[in-house]
C-alpha cells in the first residue's frame, strides 16, 4: 500500500493501490523495471550535503543489517556521507566521532542484545564517554511476543540521551512485522537530522527497484513444492521431529551452509474454528484487510494474522475491544508480575474467553491481532550437495497447558497440514554469524543436540561435496539411542567415509543419570582443547535457554583444566575465540 505521504492525490493513491494488488509478481517486476528504464523513477535529484552518518546496527539473524543497508541507501539519496557500521567491529569511542547517528538494534534471549553485539552493548552500557555533540535516534527490533519487547533498543535509546547526546526524533519499537514503522522512522530521522535534504524514503526505496526479473524473498515469498516430508523419531519416541525437502527450482534461490530458512505457515482450522468460537463468530463475515482487501473472516484468520501468541500488546488492544475493565486491571504499570503469569502457558483464546465473554464483533477481533509471522528454520542441506533443493529439521511443538491442548502454529503447520507435492510459501534469511572457516583446512567441533543438529547436516555435506580437508567433529545428543539418534545412518556412512573425523553422542534417557553432550565434551577435554589449539572453529546450534550456556561453561571448563589457567583467564580464552569468529553460536 502506499503511504500516505506519497506525492499522490488520495484518488490517485486509491487508484494506484488497487492496481498494484492485482498486478502479479511478474507483472509489478515488468511494471518497476519498465519505469526505470523510461527514466520515470529516476527523478530524484541528489540534494545538498546534509553531512556525514552513522548507521550502527546490532544483529542476530540478519534483519537489522538489511534495514541498516536501506538506511544507508535512502539517507545517501538525500545528500548524507552515510556509512552502515556493525556494532560487532564498533566501539564506544567511535561513537563521538559520529555527529549523525542512527541505531537499529534487534533484542534476543530475553531481552538481550543479538550475540554478535553483546561487547558492544557492554562496553558501551558502561563507558564514560561524552556525546553532546551527537545527534541520534534508535529503532529497535523485536517481537511482542517477548516480555521484554526492543529492550535493547530502549537501552541504547536511554544510554545515549544518558550519555549527552540529543535525540532528534522518537525511537521506534517494531514488532516482527516492521515494514511501515520501520520506513516512517527513517523518514522521520533523516529529515529532522537535515530538514533541508527531505526526499521521502518511500520514493527512494521505490527508486531502487530496477530489475524486471522476479525477485523472491521476504516481501515475495517463494511458492516452494514439496518433495518430501519424513518422521526422523522411531516409534515410541516422544520426540516428533520431521526432515523436510522442499524445492527451488527455478526460484533463483540461492543459500549458504549456517542460513536460515523462513517459512511462511497458514494457521491449522481447528485453531480457527476455536477462536472464531470463543469470538462468538461464523467466519462467514467480511472484513477489510489493511490494503484494502475484502476477505472472509475465516480465511484472513487462517492467512493473515496471529491468532495465538499473547502479549501485552494484544491485550492492550482486546482491553480495548471488550471494555474489560478487569483486564485494564491486568494492564496496570503495577501488575506487571501478574500479567506475566497470566500469559505464561495462554494463547489469545484463552484471553477471549476470559474478557471477552459476549464475544467480539469481526472487525474487532481482527482489530486485536498482528499480521501472522514466518518462523526461521536453520538449513540442513548444501546446496553443493543439493542444487535445487533445501532441507529442514523440524521439531513439531506439542504441550498442555491450562487444561487445553496446545500446538507451534509453524511446526505443526509442517508436519499436519503439509504433505508432498504441497506448495509452501518461503524464503532465505541468510546468516553470516554462522559460517564454515573460509580456510577448508580448517577443523570445526560442532555441538548440536536435538534439532541442534540440522546446519550441521549441511556443514558436513557442504565440506565433502566442495572436498574441504578440515577436520570434522560432531557433538550430537537427544533422549534415546534407539528413536532419536537422527540422521543416524548417514553420520555413520560419513564417518566410514572419513568425511566425519569424530562423532560423540549423548543419548539423555538411555541410563538413570541425564548425559548431555557438554559432558562428552568434559570427557574429551584434552582432545577438544587440542583441536582448538590447532585452530578449530567451535559451533553451537540448539535450545539457547539451558544447552547454550551448559555447553559454554563446558567450553570454558576445558580451556580451564586442559591449560591449567584460571576461570577468568579460560573465560578470556573463549571471550577471544568469538572476537575471533571461531565461536559461533546459532540458539533459539
Ligand atoms: C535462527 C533460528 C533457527 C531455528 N531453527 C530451527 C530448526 O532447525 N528446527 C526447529 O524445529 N526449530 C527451529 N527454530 C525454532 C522455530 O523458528 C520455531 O520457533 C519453532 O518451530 C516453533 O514455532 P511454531 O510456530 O511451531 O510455534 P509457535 O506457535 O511460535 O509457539 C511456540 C511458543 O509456544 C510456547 N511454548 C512452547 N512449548 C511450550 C511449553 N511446553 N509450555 C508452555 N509454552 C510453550 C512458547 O511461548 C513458544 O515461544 C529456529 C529458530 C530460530 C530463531
Ligand atoms: N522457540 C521455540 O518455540 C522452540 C521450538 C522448538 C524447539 N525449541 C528449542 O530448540 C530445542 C531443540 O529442540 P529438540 O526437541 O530438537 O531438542 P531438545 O529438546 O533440545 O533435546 C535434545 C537433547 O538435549 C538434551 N538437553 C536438555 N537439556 C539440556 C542441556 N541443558 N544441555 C544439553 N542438552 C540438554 C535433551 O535431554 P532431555 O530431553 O532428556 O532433558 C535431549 O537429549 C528445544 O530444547 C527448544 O528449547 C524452541
Ligand atoms: C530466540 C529469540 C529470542 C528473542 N527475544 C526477543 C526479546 O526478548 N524481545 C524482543 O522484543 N524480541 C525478541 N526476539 C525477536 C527478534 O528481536 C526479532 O525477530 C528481530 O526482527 C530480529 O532482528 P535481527 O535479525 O536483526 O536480529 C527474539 C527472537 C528469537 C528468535
Amino acid at each position: 500500500m502506499l503511504p500516505e505521504h506519497a506525492p499522490f492525490t488520495t484518488d490517485q493513491r486509491l487508484a494506484l493501490d488497487s492496481l498494484i494488488a492485482g498486478l502479479n509478481p511478474v507483472q509489478r517486476g515488468w511494471l518497476s523495471g519498465f519505469l526505470a528504464a523510461s527514466g520515470s523513477v529516476a527523478a530524484v535529484s541528489a540534494p545538498v550535503s546534509a553531512g556525514k552518518l552513522t548507521v550502527l546496527y546490532g544483529t542476530e539473524s540478519g534483519n537489522s543489517e538489511v534495514l541498516a543497508d536501506r538506511a544507508v541507501k535512502a539517507a545517501k539519496k538525500r545528500g548524507f556521507q552515510a556509512n552502515m557500521k556493525n556494532m560487532s567491529e564498533f566501539s564506544p569511542a567511535d561513537l563521538a566521532k559520529s555527529p549523525s547517528l542512527l541505531v537499529i538494534v534487534s533484542t534476543w534471549g530475553d531481552g538481550e542484545p543479538p550475540e554478535t553485539a553483546i561487547s558492544f552493548y557492554k562496553e558501551f552500557m558502561s563507558a564514560d564517554v561524552s556525546l553532546a555533540k551527537v545527534s541520534y535516534s534508535v529503532c529497535g527490533l523485536g517481537d511482542t511476543a517477548y516480555e521484554k519487547f526492543c529492550q535493547v533498543g530502549k537501552d541504547f535509546d536511554a544510554r545515549l540521551e544518558g550519555l549527552g547526546a540529543s535525540r532528534v526524533f522518537a525511537r521506534q519499537d517494531c514488532d516482527v512485522d516492521y515494514e511501515d514503522s520501520f520506513t516512517t522512522w527513517l523518514e522521520g530521522s533523516l529529515t529532522a537530522l537535515a530538514p533541508a535534504s527531505a526526499v521521502p524514503v518511500a520514493e527512494v526505496a521505490v527508486a531502487g527497484y530496477s530489475s524486471s526479473t522476479v525477485e523472491y524473498g521476504k516481501k515475495n515469498p517463494f511458492p516452494s513444492e514439496v518433495l518430501e516430508s519424513v518422521l526422523l523419531n522411531g516409534e515410541g519416541s516422544s520426540k516428533e521431529t520431521l526432515h523436510l525437502e522442499f524445492s527451488l527450482a527455478s526460484s533463483g534461490l540461492s543459500y549458504e551452509p549456517g542460513d536460515a530458512l523462513a517459512v511462511v505457515p497458514v494457521n491449522a482450522p481447528d485453531t480457527i474454528k476455536a477462536v472464531l468460537g470463543a469470538a462468538k463468530l461464523t467466519g462467514n463475515e467480511e472484513i477489510e484487510l489493511k490494503g484494502g482487501e475484502i476477505k472472509l473472516l475465516a480465511d484472513a484468520l487462517r492467512e493473515d494474522f496471529d491468532i495465538t501468541a499473547l502479549s501485552r500488546a494484544v491485550l492492550t488492544k482486546l482491553a480495548d475491544a471488550c471494555d474489560s475493565a478487569a483486564l485494564r486491571e491486568l494492564l496496570a504499570d503495577d501488575a506487571k508480575e501478574r500479567l506475566k503469569e497470566f500469559n505464561h502457558g495462554r494463547e489469545i483464546i484463552d484471553a477471549l474467553l476470559e474478557f471477552a465473554p459476549n464475544g467480539l464483533s469481526a472487525a474487532a477481533l481482527v482489530g486485536i491481532f498482528r499480521k501472522l509471522p514466518p518462523r526461521l528454520y536453520s538449513i540442513a542441506s548444501s546446496q553443493l550437495a543439493h542444487p535445487d533443493e533445501v532441507h529442514l529439521t523440524v521439531a513439531a511443538v506439542r504441550y498442555e497447558t491450562h487444561g487445553r491442548k496446545r500446538k507451534g502454529v509453524c511446526s505443526t503447520f509442517l508436519a499436519d497440514l503439509v504433505k508432498s507435492g504441497d506448495a509452501v510459501s518461503l524464503f532465505v534469511q541468510p546468516n553470516k554469524n554462522f559460517r564454515l572457516p573460509a580456510d577448508p583446512a580448517t577443523p570445526i567441533i560442532m555441538v548440536g543436540p536435538g534439532t541442534g543438529v540440522a546446519p550441521f547436516r549441511a556443514f558436513v555435506e557442504h565440506r565433502a561435496a566442495s572436498g574441504a580437508s578440515g577436520k570434522n567433529w560432531l557433538f550430537f545428543g537427544d533422549q534415546h539411542y534407539t528413536y532419536d539418534f537422527l540422521y543416524q545412518l548417514e553420520w555413520q556412512e560419513q564417518l566410514k567415509e572419513g568425511v566425519l573425523t569424530k562423532l560423540d553422542v549423548a543419548f539423555s534417557r538411555d541410563q538413570p543419570e541425564k548425559v548431555y553432550v557438554q559432558d562428552r565434551m568434559i570427557q574429551q577435554a584434552e582432545e577438544l582443547y587440542q583441536w582448538l589449539e590447532a585452530g578449530a572453529h567451535f559451533y553451537v546450534c540448539g535450545d539457547a535457554n539451558r544447552m547454550a550456556s551448559d555447553v559454554h561453561e563446558a567450553l570454558v571448563t576445558v580451556v580451564q583444566t586442559q591449560a591449567g589457567l584460571t576461570h577468568e583467564a579460560a573465560e578470556s580464552y573463549v571471550e577471544n575465540l568469538k572476537k575471533t569468529k571461531r565461536y559461533q553460536r546459532d540458539v533459539y
